[in-house]
């Protein structure tokens, strides 16, 4: 088996476990053209191989190197290709909302599934895909992990805490994380205007008075929705205040810098690269890679 790995230490996780498994770094040359086109020829002897691609597909850019790391993996006549995409843009779009809207989750995965017969997802924003583990999409066997556990792992010294959603859709992921916790859980209400995008979150007393609290989302993109959540939360004088995300997408930049102020920890995974994501999904990745695929 090849692995084929930017940014992440699937490899090496996949070697230190028992499975007999030979497990090769997948050698791949990338390059950028003075003009910004991107580049990538394959240097491993991948024929007749299996071969797991760790990637982060978490922008336009990102989205082009993929399907060029694919199709040069592809040409070289593999046994198979299995993607690992901690995260995969525009999983979001995955209905038409509007009269008139592309269907950009559709795209993407009608792309990928030309090179894979199988693809790993982490908390896939996908509204089809939620609460689902294992399922057929499009002719694609698609895993959609799930990295709370993780996140509750990196809050587990929390003497007093309490799990709050910023809003309703993630309160059963809330409970789940204060289950682990041992603590008690509950939820905002936030409402989203489609056009706009603007969100308001109604006032709520959450009973977290002396409490370390722990806001948990599975994405975190303007920021809009934790600010919301903080404005309810900070009034409400929590012993501690702590964010975490899976995804840290993280695009307004002054959103960010006062998430990371007003907050006494902001953390998010490494499914997309930024300052906080300190929680490695490597490891995760290695052992639903073993118990999905390998000892099946
Ligand atoms: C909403 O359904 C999600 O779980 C997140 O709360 C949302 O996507 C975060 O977006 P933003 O940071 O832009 O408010």
């Amino acid at each position: 088996m090849y692995v084929f790995e930017f940014g992440f230490n699937v490899g090496q996780k996949l070697r230190e476990k028992d499975t007999n498994l030979d497990v090769n770094k997948g050698e791949i040359l990338l390059k950028e053209f003075p003009d910004g086109e991107f580049y990538a020829r394959v240097i491993s002897n991948i024929e007749n191989e299996d071969c797991v691609v760790v990637k982060s597909v978490y922008n336009n850019e990102e989205l082009v190197r993929a399907i060029l790391i694919l199709d040069a993996i592809k040409k070289c006549k593999p046994k198979s290709i299995i993607i690992a995409a901690p995260y995969l843009v525009y999983m979001r779009q995955d209905k038409i909302f509007l009269n008139g809207e592309a269907l950009s989750a559709e795209i993407v995965l009608k792309e990928l599934k030309n090179y894979a017969s199988q693809i790993f997802l982490i908390n896939s924003h996908n509204q089809q895909f939620r609460k689902k583990e294992k399922f057929k999409y499009m002719g694609i066997e698609i895993y959609n992990i799930d990295a709370f556990s993780e996140i509750t792992k990196y809050f587990k010294n929390l003497k007093n805490p309490k799990v709050i959603a910023p809003d309703e859709g993630a309160s059963d992921t809330a409970k789940e994380c204060a289950k682990i916790l041992k603590c008690e859980s509950d939820y905002l209400v936030k409402i989203r205007d489609r056009i706009t995008g603007k969100v308001v979150t109604e006032d709520k007393n959450l009973g977290i008075e002396g409490k370390d609290v722990l806001i948990a989302d599975d994405i975190i993109s303007s920021g809009g929705t934790m600010i919301e959540a903080l404005k309810i939360i900070r009034k409400q004088n929590p012993a501690s205040i702590n964010l975490a995300c899976v995804h840290g997408v993280f695009c307004d930049a002054e959103n960010f810098l006062m998430l990371r102020i007003l907050a006494d920890e902001l953390v998010a995974t490494n499914s997309i690269p930024n300052k906080v994501g300190k929680i490695d999904l490597s490891e995760l990745i290695a052992k639903e890679l073993i118990k999905n695929l390998i000892n099946k």
